[in-house]
């Protein structure tokens, strides 16, 4: 079987080098084209790339960076995979991203084209059957052979991912979320700060001493934890709350109907390395108690493994049921990142409160992209 070749632009970021990493041996895809900016291309990926490639083999280590020519889409190329940093893929996608889908699928992890309405957002569990009717009618409306599939925030995967099953049995009338966000979710440049940071501090990181109280304080990462959004459509939580909302929708003629319920969330940026660890509270339509919850959640593990256990990149287990609490730095490599861990499962005075961890750069980004790309190739989209 000749295997997919995928193209991967933005190949030198955190998420690029892990879209890689998922790669590296897959049965069913190849990488084509390694694409970056003016100031990586030229240079042997492993030179080009600030993170660690040390577990990469020679092969791609040493393959040439290119530059990205959005004019033409490379002949070779079965997938567009897009990891360009935020404001290059507003810049890029808004332009190119349809352009390329007339000929492939487009994935794409940046915020671009998340809510736009012909454009589906998939989390493959969650909610791949109902928003690929509008991958379909996409194709149709514009003549196109692909379409794009941009992926939601990595915060919105486990909140998203919880309330699914809940919606579908006992109902959500009202959801809250506060999220603990790794930095490796800002990228390869705040890693690269929080590295200088940890080394500049030389021993427990210590307040700053101010007198009066700073007004706009700077960005740092250690001995932190950083407020990271407003309610605003751009920012962090604007965006879980309009996706989490579109993801779980259903379709009607030619668009989703967003889900309707209550949706809030606060996010915030803490010093871990990678994983975003989530506290939700759900108030159900119906009343349910902790064993029903926790029946709900194996049932769609079931249904989980049931539909796409077969999909390379997917874990033995969907969800994983902690009896204890997560910890990101225990728990969030189980189903190599792909899992999405929940714990301390319990309804208390109506509510349903439960603690969510999942990896914001494989599940959350991807490998969670290319499981959708291994979907879409099962079912014969591509
Ligand atoms: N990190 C996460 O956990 C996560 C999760 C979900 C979604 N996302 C989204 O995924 C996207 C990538 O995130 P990331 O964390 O991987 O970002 P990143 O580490 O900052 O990487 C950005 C990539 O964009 C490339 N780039 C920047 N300017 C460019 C230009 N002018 N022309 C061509 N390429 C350019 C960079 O190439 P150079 O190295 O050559 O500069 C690099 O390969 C973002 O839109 C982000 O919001 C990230």
């Amino acid at each position: 079987m000749d295997k997919l070749r995928i193209g991967i632009y933005g190949a030198t970021g955190s998420v690029g080098l892990e879209a890689i990493e998922s790669l590296v041996n897959h049965p069913w895809f190849e990488i084509a084209h390694l694409y970056a900016s003016e100031r990586s291309a030229g240079k042997t990926y492993k030179n080009a790339c600030s993170l660690d490639t040390s577990s990469l083999p020679e092969n791609i280590s040493e393959m040439i960076v290119e530059p990205m020519n959005m004019d033409k889409i490379p002949e070779d190329i079965d997938v567009a995979f897009f990891a360009l940093s935020e404001d290059i893929a507003k810049e890029y996608e808004l332009k190119y991203a349809h352009k390329f889908a007339k000929r492939l699928p487009v994935i794409t992890t940046s915020s671009a084209l998340r809510m736009q309405e012909k454009v589906p957002l998939i989390i493959t569990e969650v909610n791949a059957d109902e928003h690929l009717k509008l991958a379909e009618d996409y194709r149709k409306e514009f003549n196109s052979k692909g379409a794009p599939f941009p992926q939601c925030n990595c915060t919105t995967v486990p909140f998203a991912f919880a309330l699914k099953p809940l919606l579908e049995t006992v109902g959500v009338e009202v959801a809250f979320m506060s999220s603990y966000q790794s930095i490796s979710g800002s990228g390869a440049k705040a890693l690269k700060k929080w590295e200088e940071e940890r080394l500049n501090e030389k021993g427990l990181p210590k307040p700053f001493q101010y007198k009066s109280i700073v007004k706009d304080p700077e960005v740092v990462y250690e001995g932190n934890v950083r407020p990271i959004g407003v309610k605003d459509s751009k920012d962090e939580e604007g965006k879980v709350i309009l996706e989490t909302l579109k993801i779980l929708g259903k379709y009607k003629e030619g668009s989703i109907i967003p889900a309707s319920f209550t949706v809030d969330c606060m996010c915030n940026r803490v010093p871990t390395f990678r994983g975003h660890y989530e506290h939700i509270r759900v108030k159900p339509v119906k009343p349910c108690s902790t064993e029903d919850v926790i029946e709900i959640y194996k049932d769609f593990n079931k249904r989980c493994k049931a539909l796409y256990g077969d999909l390379p990149s997917s874990p033995e287990e969907h969800l994983i049921i902690l009896d204890r609490q997560p910890q990101t730095r225990f728990d969030v490599t189980l189903g190599d990142g792909m899992s999405i861990v929940l714990g301390e499962i319990e309804v208390k005075n109506g509510w349903i409160k439960l603690r969510a961890l999942s990896d914001n750069l494989k599940k959350g980004a991807a490998k969670g992209s290319i499981q959708l790309i291994e979907y879409l190739y099962k079912i014969g989209f591509i």
